[in-house]
């Protein structure tokens, strides 16, 4: 195996591409592209954002102190870039793109309606780490499209078809390899095996390895 090294730098991929939500003290809306995103707690839940303070959003967040993380699909990927490239500054984003608002439950800023999950987050803190500041917020509530629920009341976020992030480009999930803990779960027989085990006749017992 040959590698060779690439400066320091983000390579951490692939990852969520979101649109961030944020609303001005008017109560105009914007969405802006945020692809350093992440998960940092569990109880309570807490998400980050890392935002550049040239960013319109970046104020919008600060002042008002909360934000929406709406998750995007292939329906929503060249909305996802769209508003990755335009700012808020110079045109309304939602209105140009058709997108709609989704009220939120727990915080005044909406959400997007056309994505199937919206987070709906609480600023916590600021940590001003040098291009990029990152929010550090709690997740206070997160509205979910029926659209992807069964009959069970088990959400299926892949049914909404996400895409990722990844260096550089935007992608579609490929098909499911396996589910959480799967590599340790109990190998369940199939019938076939059962039948072939019970037709084997009953040998001398394996002599045990040394
Ligand atoms: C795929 C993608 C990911 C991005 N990720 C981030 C990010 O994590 N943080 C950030 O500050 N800007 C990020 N940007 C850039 C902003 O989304 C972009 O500057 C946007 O125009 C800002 O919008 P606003 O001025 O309306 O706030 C990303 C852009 C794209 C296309």
């Amino acid at each position: 195996m040959s590698k060779i090294s690439f400066k320091p730098g983000n390579m951490l991929y692939p990852l969520p591409a979101v649109l961030v939500s944020a609303m001005d003290e008017e109560g105009n809306v914007n969405a802006f592209t945020v692809a350093w995103a992440g998960t940092v707690c569990t109880n309570p839940p807490m998400v980050s954002i890392s935002v550049r303070p040239s960013r319109y959003s970046y104020d919008l967040i600060k002042k008002r102190g909360e934000f929406v993380i709406n998750l995007t699909t292939q329906d929503l990927v060249y909305a996802t870039d769209y508003c990755g490239v335009r700012s808020g500054r110079d045109e309304d984003k939602l209105a140009k793109l058709g997108l709609t608002q989704q009220p939120s439950k727990e915080i005044a800023t909406p959400g997007i309606a056309q994505s199937p999950v919206n987070i709906e987050c609480r600023v916590k803190d600021i940590l001003e780490l040098g291009s990029h500041h990152m929010f550090l917020a709690e997740v206070v509530n997160v509205q979910v499209d029926t659209a992807y629920m069964d009959e069970k009341k088990s959400f299926h976020l892949d049914r909404a078809k996400p895409i990722v992030y990844s260096h550089g480009g935007y992608f579609s999930l490929g098909k499911k390899l396996g589910t959480f803990g799967y590599s340790i779960a109990k190998k369940q027989e199939t019938k076939r095996q059962r039948e072939k085990r019970r037709r084997k006749p009953a040998g001398k017992p394996a002599s045990r390895r040394k």
